[in-house]
């Protein structure tokens, strides 16, 4: 993704949106070099939904039983993405893979944000499969979307403890506090200077 001038963000979400709120906070300043521009979700009444109406930007929401097939529902939100012209879409907790059509209109221009050190914990459930398993240390990752479950290019990786008293809830909230830091820092960085990718190695700047 080459370099811009205000880099313009659509977030899609499918809950409280806190990572959305980072965004948009930090798009406040105009020296951050991104704006949300729209914000899209896959369900009604949601956080993350008023919180980008209490902010003013323009939402929408496409479900997916909405639609007759799964082809057509991505069809139809990869049009509504796009009528907001992004410079780069941004998954913040959207829980639904995006098909074909969305990434071969937004090629290498789709990042996620996922609550575990990929390749490790992919899917719905990052947090709790964590805990399950028993590391001692998990995370989030931001990373760059392709066909698989959190496969793409990795952009960025923050690192957590996992406490011996923590149950699913503790444990993804102290996730979220280094996510949405890590999530803000790093989408900043790549608004004002772009990124590349070779080989799987993604390299802002
Ligand atoms: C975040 O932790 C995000 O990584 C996770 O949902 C949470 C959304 O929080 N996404 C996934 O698990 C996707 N596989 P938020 O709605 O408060 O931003």
């Amino acid at each position: 993704m080459p370099a811009g001038s205000d880099c313009r963000l659509v977030v899609l979400v499918s809950g409280g949106g806190t990572n959305l709120q980072a965004l948009l906070d930090a798009s406040a300043d105009p020296s951050y070099g991104a704006t949300v521009v729209a914000v899209g979700a896959d369900r009604d009444d949601i956080e993350g939904l008023a919180r980008a109406e209490r902010a003013g930007v323009p939402t929408f929401v496409r479900k997916v039983d909405q639609f007759t097939s799964r082809g057509h529902w991505d069809s139809t939100l990869t049009d509504t993405v796009a009528a907001f012209e992004p410079d780069l879409v941004v998954l913040a907790g959207f829980m639904k893979l995006v098909g074909p059509e969305f990434l071969g209109r937004f090629a290498g221009r789709v990042v996620n944000t996922h609550p575990a050190l990929c390749p490790s914990f992919p899917g719905t459930s990052g947090p709790a499969d964590a805990l399950a398993y028993g590391v001692k240390v998990t995370g989030a990752t931001l990373f760059v979307v392709d066909e698989g479950v959190d496969t793409g290019p990795i952009i960025a990786q923050t690192v957590v403890p996992v406490q011996d008293d923590d149950d699913v809830a503790s444990l993804h909230e102290r996730i979220k506090v280094a996510e949405r830091q890590m999530l803000v820092d790093t989408v900043g960085r790549i608004a004002r200077d772009g990124f590349t990718i070779n080989d799987r190695k993604v390299r802002i700047g």
